[in-house]
């Protein structure tokens, strides 16, 4: 029995969501996001169990290759772009959209022969104020891209929403009422709604759609969990039960003695830790699943261990398997007592971890 922590990914429950998004956006394509390996997800096998979806989209460049390198098709686009004009007959090479985000892209595009054309997706800056041209740009930028040799003609429009998953927001509905103002007088695909979006501000759903992080079942809302919105999780990340331990009332457990007991109890020490992922900071009282039950965090988070009260009956063993994530436990409830984000805690496990993949269809 290994007692590495296993990532289940069931991709059967990554096909149920994207139903779901299909079914929440009927009228939409679907440009389904998978940066930062398919959000901890495993690049390649999320984008060949997501065969319904109409293309992909990632941050960087290394990320679309290689995704063609393990044999993806679909349309890919760049959602950062190219970084500088030598990537452009690459693009080309392995058919992949651009956005185009600022000026130096522009004119890269302007000004690069290239053996073809290559499609873009202008980015325009509506009030998240990271990426894109100021809207005041939009028709200037629109005219010289459709100018370009290099570029197919039909420029898609995107921008990004700020606070989405806030709904007493108020940015959203103005950052939706710009990009519609800027789009109305051009005859060409827009993309707005991220999963937020998708799934809290319907109007903006447009011609793509743009999901990430409810693809993996979690929900991009505040406060709210994946299975508010029908949605199931896809990770399931599980360690064992390496040691069992009895402490007096007084007593501390782990680094910097921060957990004391309250009364004699029953430690239970599972093998994952910061190295493989799983939030330091993660506070005393972190759910954790157990044998049908939930446990709590006692004591600090340390690399390779953490450890867990069991109360005085304890009702587990050495080897008993213990769930950090999944079905059995929301990430969205563990990433709230690390004082984190789902998002966060997908990216940042590590190598150390086993992945399994069930239910490929
Ligand atoms: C431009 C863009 N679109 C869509 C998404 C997907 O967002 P989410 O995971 O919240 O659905 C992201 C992710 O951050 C993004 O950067």
């Amino acid at each position: 029995m290994s007692r590495r922590p296993l990532a289940h990914i069931d991709l059967s429950a990554l096909q149920h969501n994207l139903a779901r998004v299909k079914q929440l956006a009927a009228n939409s394509q679907v440009l389904a996001v998978l940066k930062a390996n398919a959000y901890g997800h495993g690049l390649v096998q999320v984008a060949q169990a997501l065969h319904q979806a109409d293309a992909f989209a990632v941050a960087r460049i290394d990320e679309a290759l290689a995704l063609r390198t393990g044999g993806i098709v679909k349309p890919i686009v760049l959602l950062e772009g190219f970084y500088e004009a030598a990537e452009l007959p690459v693009l080309l090479a392995n058919n992949l959209q651009t956005v185009v985000h600022n000026q130096l892209q522009l004119e890269a595009l302007e000004q690069t022969p290239l053996a073809g054309q290559l499609k873009v997706w202008l980015k325009i800056d509506t009030g998240m104020h990271r990426l894109g041209i100021a809207p005041a740009q939009t028709d200037e930028y629109y005219r010289r891209l459709w100018q370009c040799a290099t570029v197919q003609p039909g420029i898609r429009l995107m921008s990004h929403f700020c606070c989405a998953d806030e709904l007493a927001a108020p940015q959203t509905l103005q950052q939706l009422a710009l990009f519609q103002q800027l789009c109305a007088d051009k005859a060409e695909q827009c993309s707005l709604a991220n999963s937020a979006g998708i799934i809290a501000w319907p109007q903006s759903q447009l011609d793509w759609v743009r999901p990430g992080l409810m693809l993996h079942g979690i929900s991009p809302m505040l406060g709210q969990l994946g299975r508010d919105h029908l949605l199931l999780p896809v990770m399931r990340l599980s360690s064992r039960v390496i040691a069992m331990r009895q402490v007096k009332q007084g007593d501390t457990v782990g680094y910097g003695a921060s957990w004391q007991a309250k009364a004699d109890t029953v430690i239970a020490v599972i093998a994952i830790g910061y190295g493989d992922g799983y939030p330091r900071h993660a506070a005393n009282g972190t759910p954790v699943w157990l044998n049908g039950r939930i446990v709590h965090l006692a004591g600090r988070v340390s690399m390779d261990m953490i450890t867990v009260d069991l109360g005085p009956e304890p009702d587990a063993t050495i080897g008993d398997e213990a769930v950090l994530w999944g079905p059995e436990l929301p990430i969205e409830q563990v990433a709230t007592a690390a004082g984190t984000v789902a998002y966060e805690l997908l990216c940042n496990i590590t190598p150390r971890v086993d992945y399994r993949y069930t239910n490929i269809k």
